[in-house]
């Protein structure tokens, strides 16, 4: 047992008690970060004259050579530390002598692990960030791609009206596009340095806050230094937009499921993406997507818990604060594996048109536009949504669509219908005239097409 403290204590900590406190089997995770903040605390303490050159340059080179021999394997970081901040002090102090003590003057391990936190959190936002570009990218070549791709668009999981796949998939466009702006609004506001608040109350040691922000490529450093060593809104507010990330990708996934079922055969999930069963040799199943759906809910519960955590704590640091590492840890390594595997599997599938369009036309998809023809040939709307509602039924008699109707059939319901009919309950007819800016026509999506083309230059 190793550790930082035990100068006022008369008995050792007992051995439940010491691996109950300790984090190290966590927060070994940000050891780099530990490290980095490290060295910008020394080269800032021999800039006020804390340290002189020589013993910066000793506490530098010890530190870079633990952080060498721990990326190399020939250093491993074990549980005999209490945490990672420990491992480091003491393996320095073990490797360069008793100028190793000196690396901690006029910091606290709260000053420290909330640089660490935030550290190893922007790391991960931007990593993450750069995932979501990644299938906005995707999006965006098959919004390209699927213009004229005819497809039913559903309310209440009902055939509704038709669109077109570049439209649905122009849905999930947005959705992303927003997810990275909220990602990149939170880097905004959470990139201050709280390095230097000590454990509370600052330090009386003249210490260069400015200049160890500026190392450690902040925007400058944290105002309070209470509100330092005890803010994880920055944790919260990151783990609610990947918890809206996943809610995207979860929904994304139930219909690439629903899509890819027996029932829909609107695609095909490639076999890279597909797993079978142990009994049933026709089965492919959509397990990748099902498993992403399924993984939204522990990304949900790691911004539940921090959200329980925090909230009875009063200032400053309290030791609660240890929980906010181990879920959070876990959401990134999930949102970041989840937007990798969705992208693949999306880029792969295999996308079945006709069946598409012909769902469109089986599915009374043009029943509004049938109304919308009476309309423009001056029938009150509400007539004309009577008359067609007669319609539908007729068809639904006979097993047929809209488009299978004789002139005769139509006119014996409504003399207004003429040949010209055909044509404009056509669904190809029925997408392209949505032109509006936001609908599925073809003239509105190349539009919407270009603005997103223009996004994805700028970011
Ligand atoms: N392992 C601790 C944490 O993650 C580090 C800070 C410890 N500070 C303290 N005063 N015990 O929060």
């Amino acid at each position: 047992m190793a550790q930082l403290w035990g100068g006022r204590f008369t008995k050792e900590t007992d051995k439940l008690v010491y691996n109950f406190n300790a984090s190290i089997n966590f927060d070994k995770k940000f050891y780099k970060q530990d490290m980095e903040g490290s060295i910008a605390h020394v080269k800032m303490l021999a800039s006020v004259g804390i340290l002189t050159e020589e013993e910066r340059d000793q506490i530098i080179t010890g530190i870079e050579g633990i952080l060498r021999d721990v990326e190399n394997g020939s250093l491993i970081i074990t549980e005999e530390y209490e945490d990672i901040h420990s491992f480091v002090e003491a393996v320095l102090t073990e490797r360069i002598g008793d100028v190793g003590k000196k690396l901690h003057t006029g910091r606290s391990r709260n000053d420290q692990v909330a640089l660490d936190m935030k550290l190893y959190t922007r790391q991960e936002l931007l990593s993450i960030r750069e995932l979501v570009l990644e299938l906005i990218k995707t999006c965006q070549t098959l919004m390209e791609e699927n213009i004229h791709t005819v497809m039913p668009g559903f309310t209440h999981l009902q055939k509704a009206q038709p669109l077109t796949l570049s439209h649905h998939v122009g849905a999930y466009m947005e959705m992303f596009k927003r997810d990275y702006s909220r990602l990149s609004d939170i880097y905004d506001r959470m990139n201050y340095c709280p390095l230097g608040s000590g454990a509370l109350a600052g330090t009386t040691y003249p210490l260069d806050r400015e200049m160890t922000a500026e190392l450690l490529d902040f925007y400058g450093p944290t105002l309070n230094s209470m509100d330092s060593v005890s803010d994880r809104d920055y944790v919260i507010e990151l783990l609610s937009a990947l918890s809206t990330i996943m809610m995207h990708l979860s929904r994304f996934c139930e219909e690439i499921i629903l899509w890819n079922s027996n029932e829909y055969r609107f695609i095909e999930i490639d076999d890279a993406y597909s797993t079978g069963s142990s009994i049933m040799p026709q089965k492919k199943n959509p397990d990748i997507a099902e498993l992403i759906r399924g993984k939204t809910g522990r990304v949900y519960a790691a911004l539940t818990s921090i959200l329980t955590t925090m909230k009875g704590i009063p200032l400053a640091y309290n030791k609660d604060m240890q929980e906010d590492k181990e879920l959070t840890f876990d959401a990134y390594d999930t949102v970041k594996g989840c937007l990798a595997l969705f992208n693949g599997m999306l880029k792969t599938i295999t996308f079945h048109k006709d069946i598409m369009e012909q769902s469109a036309k089986h599915g009374f998809t043009n029943a509004t536009d049938a109304a919308d023809y009476l309309v423009n040939h001056g029938v009150p709307f509400r007539d004309a949504h009577g008359i067609v509602g007669r319609l539908v039924l007729y068809c639904i008699d006979k097993g047929i669509a809209l488009d299978d109707m004789s002139l005769e059939e139509y006119k014996a319901i409504s003399p207004v219908f003429e040949n010209d009919i055909y044509e404009a309950i056509d669904v190809h007819t029925c997408v392209d005239k949505r032109n509006t800016i936001g609908a599925p026509g073809p003239k509105a999506m190349e539009q919407v097409i270009a603005i997103n083309k223009k996004w994805i230059e700028e970011h």
